[in-house]
């Protein structure tokens, strides 16, 4: 198959989204709606990839480095035809182009490869991918010759492009095409706009080729675009069991799949156990044979094989092999949990290292901390880390036994098989082996309850 050149329509402007932000930047599962086509195409073999933007440039920067694919700009939005021409730098004259819409993000790659090979076996200068709907309303009609080529398409957007008889026809232009990239060039150039629209309409270059194909697909993903948000939560939906599935054939487990929210490019391995309401978002990766417990989210983390997490929030966060995290535990960016460590109930962690084995299992606020392997921290423990201008760093050493509330006030040192005293205000270093005592000794008032006058 010819690799072929794909022009991706990105230029619209979206109103119906009401919103202030381009409508084909809003993310479907967590990834830009116009970077869906751009991977199906790059997936189907694409050679290049040209993505027409509007004035405003706000796809600038959001398409990724891949040296495949370019931006071009569409400086008014004059059409679906100028869209196209808007690339025609980019089109080589013996190029295959493939063109497509931004806002018609669940493409297969199998349905791009599909058109390709159809405009290849019928030898056609331009091929269509048509549908027949049951409710065509809306959409570009297909007329086609009596040999059964297509002679055009009609509008039927504005009134005045189709007469009633038109209007008639179910089978439409899903707005997916393959073109002779020379031919194509040739067409644009003298494409008109009078129209009911004024517009340049991409369909207006197939009377100029011959023989025009059309590829008859029953395929809804080609005829899903997104208008508003309805469309937006709908297309949403069916992008997010594509990825779980997948996940799941690849050997995951999701206890409850329609509840699980899993973003595009997340990594998950093999016989982990997903439970209901979690959310795997983000650049996250996670090993195998891992649990995540219900209604985790996960954010932009990295998490090693056989990691447990009950019912916890993590973001930015770093969790090796065998560590558990939970339940209610708070891991922010920069937490990093070693080999089989664990950050327990009400625990919060951020930016610190916690070391192979060492446990942190309740109500604990741990921040700009490195604590070494082996490390025991008792019940709420707090780093004081910062004195209201700067933060500053905790040092635990290896083989530490914490007692309950102890709180370090950052900078301070705990040397390797330490110990503190329950309620210690830690803020000179403690030596290895020694105990930090930090507290006023506990004073017995003998009889108070006697001397009492309001007791009894
Ligand atoms: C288009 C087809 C119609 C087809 C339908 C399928 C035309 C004239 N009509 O209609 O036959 O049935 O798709 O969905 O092509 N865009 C630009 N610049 C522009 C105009 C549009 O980049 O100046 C982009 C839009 O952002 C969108 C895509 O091109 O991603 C399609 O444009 P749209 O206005 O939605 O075309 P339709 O009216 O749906
Ligand atoms: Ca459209």
């Amino acid at each position: 198959m010819t690799e072929p050149t794909v022009v991706i329509m990105a230029a619209g402007q979206g109103t119906r989204m009401r919103s202030r932000v381009p409508k084909v930047l809003h993310p479907v599962c967590g990834r830009p709606m116009v970077l869906w086509p751009v991977h199906a195409a790059l997936a189907a073999g694409a050679r290049r990839v040209v993505v027409v933007g509007g004035a405003d440039r706000a796809l600038a920067g959001v398409l990724g480095d891949d040296p495949r694919v370019v931006l071009a700009v569409q400086e008014r939005a004059l059409g679906t035809g100028d869209a196209v021409r808007s690339a025609a730098a980019h089109i080589g004259a013996a190029d295959t182009v493939v063109v497509l819409s931004g806002d018609v993000p669940l493409i297969t790659p199998e349905a791009i490869a599909g058109l390709v090979a159809a405009h290849e076996r019928a030898g056609a200068q331009a091929t269509m991918a048509t549908m027949l709907l049951d409710d065509p309303a809306g959409y570009g009609r297909v007329v086609r010759a009596a040999g059964g080529a297509v002679e055009r398409v009609v509008e039927t957007k504005a009134p005045g492009d189709a007469t009633a008889e038109e209007l008639a026809i179910r089978e439409v232009n899903t707005g997916v095409y393959a073109f002779a990239g020379g031919l194509l060039l040739e067409q644009l150039a003298a494409l008109s706009n009078d129209n009911a629209q004024g517009e340049y309409y991409l369909p207006g270059v197939l009377p100029g080729l011959a023989p025009v194909a059309a590829h008859l697909v029953d395929d809804p993903a080609l005829t899903l675009g997104v208008n508003d948000r309805v469309d937006l939560a709908r297309v949403t939906e069916i992008a997010q069991r594509r990825i779980v599935d997948a996940h799941a054939r690849a050997g995951v487990t999701f206890v409850a799949p329609a509840t699980t929210v899993v973003d595009a490019g997340v990594e998950i391995g093999m016989d982990t156990v997903v439970e209901p309401g979690c959310a795997l978002r983000g650049a996250t990766a996670v090993g195998e044979r891992c649990t995540i417990g219900a209604h985790t989210t996960i954010i932009d983390s990295r998490l090693g094989d056989e990691v447990v997490v009950r019912h916890s929030h993590l973001d930015g966060a770093d969790v090796r092999a065998g560590a558990t995290v939970g339940p209610f535990a708070y891991l922010r960016p920069g937490a990093v949990l070693r080999e089989r460590a664990k950050a327990g109930t009400f625990v919060e962690i951020k930016n610190s290292d916690i070391g192979e084995a060492t446990k942190v299992p309740h109500l604990s606020y741990i921040g700009d901390a490195d604590i070494g392997p082996g490390t025991n921290i008792g019940a709420s423990n707090v780093t004081a880390n910062y004195d209201g201008v700067r933060k500053h760093r905790t040092t635990i050493g290896a083989r530490v036994k914490t007692s309950v509330d102890t709180t370090f006030v950052a900078p301070v040192t705990v040397g390797d098989e330490a110990y503190t005293a329950a309620g210690s205000v830690i803020v000179a270093d403690v030596p290895p082996r020694a105990l930090g005592v930090a507290r006023s000794r506990q004073q017995n008032i003998e009889g108070y309850a006697d001397r009492r006058r309001d007791d009894g």
